[in-house]
């Protein structure tokens, strides 16, 4: 992979093969900076290469005490010891598996507050992650386009922000919630397109024919905040890892994407 300027994206020949690329862009990531702040998402998609990660690091070619880890997001009104919340999902799939120390683990807390102390969490989460500095972001995508909670139509611009979760996606995440989209909160509390924006690499991971047109809108489709993943086309390094099936929205449309290793970067449009 050489290209830095714009979305690098590979497209595995499964997914036990993407999960294997993705966490090669964790590996390298530490291997730069021991200390990395790395941001992790939560669902369905990531826990193949957290799985990844913590095979590696079980057989100790991998050593993953030295970062820090932060959320992306939260569920408002869950609270981090519900087995729901997404505190939980990182304690079982990042934390625990991945040996971090929990004094090196920064959580958004979307526990019941009210909407002032719920904003001045993500006023004071933004503060926190300037001053940081995140290294890698590891973000999923919605089927709508979203990143972390950003619904579409966020403003790109938008901090960490109280993001009311659209009915589609109170549906995709009713899993956790017995099945039920309408026991899924309404809100969350979610890095913002600008918070998300800041991190030097970005690690986009998607699965499943389901992404494939919102992997399409954000890698091919206009910049626009009605897909909010359309904003990692102005980020200078992203890294995308598709399965094949996320992927085929990409080479239906025939933007310059083939989907198989031999080309595996996009140019981002302003390049194309
Ligand atoms: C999770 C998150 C969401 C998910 C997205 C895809 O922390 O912020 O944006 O990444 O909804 O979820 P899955 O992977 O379950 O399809």
């Amino acid at each position: 992979m050489t290209a830095i300027v714009g979305a690098a994206i590979e497209v595995a020949r499964d997914a036990a093969d993407a999960a294997r690329l993705a966490a090669d862009v964790v590996a390298d990531t530490v291997r730069a900076r021991p200390d990395a702040v790395i941001g992790f998402a939560t669902g369905r998609t990531p826990r193949a290469l957290y799985a990844q990660l913590a095979r590696r690091v079980a057989r100790r070619e991998l050593d993953l005490r030295g970062i820090r880890v932060v959320a992306l997001d939260e569920y408002v009104g869950v609270a981090p010891d519900d087995p729901r919340s997404f505190a939980a999902y990182l304690d079982a799939h990042v934390i625990r598996p991945l040996h971090i120390d929990p004094r090196r683990v920064s959580l958004l807390d979307g526990s019941a507050a009210s909407d002032e102390v719920l904003a001045e969490r993500c006023r004071a989460y933004d503060r926190l992650l300037d001053a940081a500095g995140v290294d890698l972001q590891i973000v999923g995508i919605g089927r709508n386009g979203h990143i972390g909670f950003s619904e579409p139509g966020t403003p790109f611009e938008t901090a960490t922000h109280l993001a009311r979760l659209t009915e589609a996606t109170r549906r995709d995440n009713a899993d956790a919630f017995g099945g039920d989209p309408r026991r899924v909160p309404e809100r969350a509390l979610t890095q913002g397109p600008a918070t998300i924006a800041r991190a030097r690499t970005i690690l986009l991971v998607a699965s499943g024919d389901g992404k494939a047109d919102a992997v399409a809108a954000a890698f091919d489709g206009p910049i626009d905040p009605a897909c909010p993943a359309s904003l990692l086309q102005r980020h200078p390094r992203v890294r995308a890892v598709l399965d094949p099936a996320a992927a085929t929205g990409l080479s239906r449309r025939g933007r310059g994407v083939t989907p198989d290793r031999s080309a595996p970067t996009t140019p981002r449009k302003a390049d194309r």
